[in-house]
C-alpha cells in the first residue's frame, strides 16, 4: 500500500520521480504529492494532487520546481480520507522536514496528544504526521541523529523517506516491515518501494532489511542496523527490463498478463521437469531436498489469490504424496496458535513478497523454529529473503492489481512440487511420467483457451448486467470457483460468490432465480456427474448457467444456456485450464461496464499493512 520514491544525486530534473511514481501507482492511487529540494532558494517546494499521479503531473506543469533530493509519493488511504491535507509528504512545524510514509504508526494517537501539547500544529489526520513533528523536536543540525531519536518513539510498520532544507544534502531512508530498496546509480542513489519504478535509471539495487537506516548523498550510502552498526550491502542486478513492466501493446496490463499466461508457466517450468523419471527439481529447494524426505505435514499460508492457489495444491499434494496438508489465509493463521513441529514443512505463497500477513506469519513460524518455504514472484522481496528456501515463479512483473498470470504461475510450481514430494514417496515412475508429459502440455493449452477470447468476450456483453453471480466447482475446482468469483467482484464490481457445488442445498440455492446466473466449472473428471446433477438443480428453478467443460462434451449445450469449452488434461492440472476463462470473463464485464479494470477501486496491488 502507498508508493515511494525519492532521488538524491546529480540530475536535477523531478520527472525521473514521476515516472517511477507511474509504476507505484498500482500501490495505490487516491492521491499523489512530491517536495523537492531547491538550492537555489534553500527551500523545500511541494505540491499534492487528489487522484491519480496524471492529476499531480498536470500540477506539475504549471511550476517549474527542480532539484535534488527529492520525494515522491502515492497513496492508499488508511488513516483520514482522500484530500490533499492527508496526502504525503508531511512536514514539520517550519516546513523543513518532508517524509513519506508507506505503513501504519500504531501509538500516534499518544504521540500526537503529547506533540500538540508541546505546541507542534497539525494540518492533517494522518498517523504519518508525527514523524516529521518528532525529527523537528530532535533536530540539532543532523538529520539522521534527529531520524534516529524519532525511531525510538514510534512504534508500528513503515518505510520511510526523509530529506531536510536544513540538512539538505541527504536524503535519509529507514525500513520496517514494508518494503524499500535502493536503487545505485553513478553519483545517485534512487529508492522506491519495488525495483519495477526505478529499473528505467538503473538495474543495480541494495535491498534494505527492517531495523535498517540509509543515509544517502550523491556520492556515499552509509546503511546501519538497529543497533547503528554499519552493514555491508550486497548490490543485486535487476534480470527484467522496463518493457517486461510495459503494456505491450494491450489496452490494460490485466489483458496482457492474461495473454502472457502460455510464456509464464513455461517459465515456471523450464529446467524443472524431469520427464524421464517422473521427477522436478528446484535448485531453491537444493539446500532442504533431504529434510523434505522426513516430512510429516504440509502446511500452506497465504491470502487471496495466492490462498486459492494454495486450496488447490492441498488437493494435489495429498492426492499424490499421501501428507496431510492444510491450507489457511495468513490472517487467521498469524493470529491462532499455530503448531510448528519439526515434521512439518510450511510453505509461504505470495506473488509480491510483501504481503504484511503473509510476512507476519511466515516470522511467527520461524520464530518457533519451523522449516519455511517459499514460492515468491518478486525477487529479493521480503518472503524470498526471509524463507529457508524457495521457489520463484519468474513470471515477470504483475502490475495489473487483481492477481492472474501469478495464480496459473503458482498452480504449475505447486504441481512440480507435487511431483518432488510425490516421487520421494509412493508416487510412481508411471504417475510421474504421466504429470510431466501433460504439465509440458499446458502452455499449449492455454494457448487454445485464450484463442477463444472473443467467444468469452460475447458471453461476458450477454451478462454484464447482472448484479450476482454464483462460482460452483467441486474438488480440484472448488478454489478455482472462490478465484472467479474473486475476480469477478474485484474487477466488475458485481457481487460473486464462490461455492463447492456440493454446498449448493445447504443454502445459496435459496438465492437462485432468473436473474441470477451460474458459472458452473465442470470439466469430466472424477466429480463429473455430481456437477451435471448441480446443473439440473440450478436450471430447474430456472437459473441461467454458463458451464465451462471439456471439448468434445457437446452434451452440455443440452443443459447449459452458454459453455466454454477447454482441452483436456489429468485431473490435477484442469484449474489451471479452467480458470483463464474466468479471467477473461471477469476483464471482459469489468471493460464493458466501463471500469479501469487496471486499478479497481478500493484496492491496492500489494497490501503491505495489516
Ligand atoms: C486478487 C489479488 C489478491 C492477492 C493477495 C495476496 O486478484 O491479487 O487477492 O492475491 O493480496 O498477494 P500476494 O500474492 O502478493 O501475497
Amino acid at each position: 500500500m502507498c508508493g515511494i520514491v525519492g532521488y538524491i544525486g546529480k540530475q536535477k530534473d523531478i520527472r525521473i520521480g514521476l515516472e517511477a511514481l507511474r509504476r507505484l501507482e498500482y500501490r495505490g492511487y487516491d492521491s499523489a504529492g512530491m517536495a523537492v529540494y531547491n538550492a537555489d532558494a534553500k527551500t523545500i517546494h511541494s505540491l499534492k494532487a487528489v487522484g491519480r499521479v496524471v492529476n499531480l503531473e498536470q500540477r506539475l506543469k504549471e511550476v517549474s520546481f527542480e532539484g535534488s533530493p527529492f520525494l515522491f509519493y502515492t497513496r492508499w488511504a488508511t488513516h483520514g480520507g482522500v484530500t490533499e491535507e492527508n496526502c504525503h509528504p508531511h512536514s514539520d512545524c517550519k516546513n523543513s522536514v518532508w517524509v513519506v510514509h508507506n505503513g501504519i504508526i500504531e501509538n500516534y494517537r499518544e504521540l500526537k496528544e503529547k506533540l500538540q501539547q508541546e505546541g507542534h500544529a497539525f494540518h492533517s489526520e494522518t498517523d504519518t504526521e508525527v514523524i516529521p513533528h518528532l525529527i523537528e523536536r530532535f533536530f540539532e543540525g543532523n538529520l539522521e541523529e534527529a531520524v534516529r531519536k524519532m525511531l525510538g518513539l514510534i512504534r508500528g510498520s513503515f518505510a520511510l523517506g526523509i530529506i531536510s532544507k536544513d540538512d539538505p544534502e541527504k536524503l535519509v531512508v529507514v525500513r520496517n516491515s514494508a518494503p524499500l530498496l535502493i536503487g545505485v546509480g553513478e553519483n545517485e542513489y534512487l529508492v522506491a518501494s519495488d525495483p519495477s519504478a526505478i529499473v528505467s535509471q538503473t538495474k543495480k539495487v541494495m535491498y534494505l532489511e527492517d531495523g535498517e537506516m540509509a543515509s544517502l548523498t550523491p556520492e556515499r550510502c552509509l546503511i546501519e542496523d538497529i543497533n547503528h552498526h554499519a552493514v555491508r550491502k550486497a548490490i543485486h542486478e535487476i534480470d527484467w527490463s522496463v518493457e517486461d513492466a510495459q503494456k505491450g501493446g494491450y489496452s490494460h496490463f490485466m489483458l496482457k498478463e492474461i495473454m502472457e499466461q502460455p510464456e509464464s508457466i513455461t517459465n515456471a517450468l523450464r529446467g524443472r521437469v524431469l520427464p524421464d523419471t517422473g521427477e522436478a527439481r528446484f535448485g531453491g529447494l537444493s539446500v532442504v531436498r533431504e529434510r523434505l524426505r522426513s516430512i510429516k505435514r504440509i502446511s500452506i499460508t497465504a491470502c487471496g489469490t495466492a490462498y486459492y492457489a494454495g486450496l488447490v495444491g492441498r488437493y494435489m499434494l495429498e492426492e499424490y504424496t499421501g501428507l496431510p496438508c492444510e491450507a489457511d489465509v495468513a490472517s487467521e493463521f498469524r493470529y491462532r496458535r499455530p503448531i510448528v513441529k519439526d515434521d512439518t514443512a510450511f510453505l509461504f505463497i505470495s506473488q509480491s513478497g510483501e504481503t504484511a500477513d503473509t510476512l507476519a506469519a511466515l516470522r511467527e513460524v520461524k520464530k518457533k523454529g519451523g522449516l519455511t518455504l517459499g514460492i515468491i514472484n518478486v525477487t529479493g522481496s521480503s518472503v524470498a529473503r526471509e524463507t529457508d528456501a524457495g521457489i520463484y515463479n519468474h513470471a515477470g512483473p504483475e502490475i495489473g492489481v487483481a492477481s492472474t498470470k501469478a495464480f496459473t504461475s503458482q498452480l504449475t510450481i505447486l504441481a512440480l512440487l507435487t511431483l518432488l514430494l510425490g516421487r520421494q514417496r509412493e508416487m510412481s515412475l508411471a504417475d510421474g511420467q504421466v504429470v510431466t508429459r501433460e504439465l509440458q502440455r499446458i502452455p499449449d493449452l492455454v494457448k487454445q483457451i485464450l484463442e477463444q477470447r472473443e467467444k468469452i468476450k460475447e458471453i461476458a456483453e450477454k451478462y454484464k448486467h447482472a448484479e450476482n453471480f454464483l462460482f460452483i466447482g467441486r474438488k480440484y475446482n472448488y478454489p478455482v470457483a472462490l478465484e472467479g468469483a474473486l475476480k469477478l467482484k474485484e474487477i466488475s464490481y458485481i457481487h460473486a460468490e464462490g461455492y463447492g457445488a456440493g454446498e449448493m442445498k445447504h443454502g445459496p440455492i435459496a438465492l437462485i432465480d432468473e436473474q441470477f446466473p451460474t458459472i458452473a466449472l465442470c470439466p469430466q473428471d472424477s466429480v463429473y456427474e455430481k456437477m451435471v446433477s448441480n446443473i439440473q438443480e440450478i436450471k430447474a428453478r430456472k437459473g441461467p448457467v454458463i458451464a465451462i467443460t471439456n471439448e468434445g462434451n457437446g452434451g452440455m449445450k443440452e443443459i447449459a444456456d452458454d459453455v466454454i469449452f477447454v482441452p483436456r488434461t489429468i485431473e490435477m492440472l484442469n484449474p489451471i485450464l479452467m480458470v483463464i476463462p474466468l479471467q477473461l470473463f471477469a476483464y471482459f464485464i469489468g471493460v464493458a461496464r466501463g471500469y479501469d479494470v487496471d486499478k479497481p477501486r478500493n484496492l491496492a496491488k500489494s497490501v503491505t499493512v495489516e
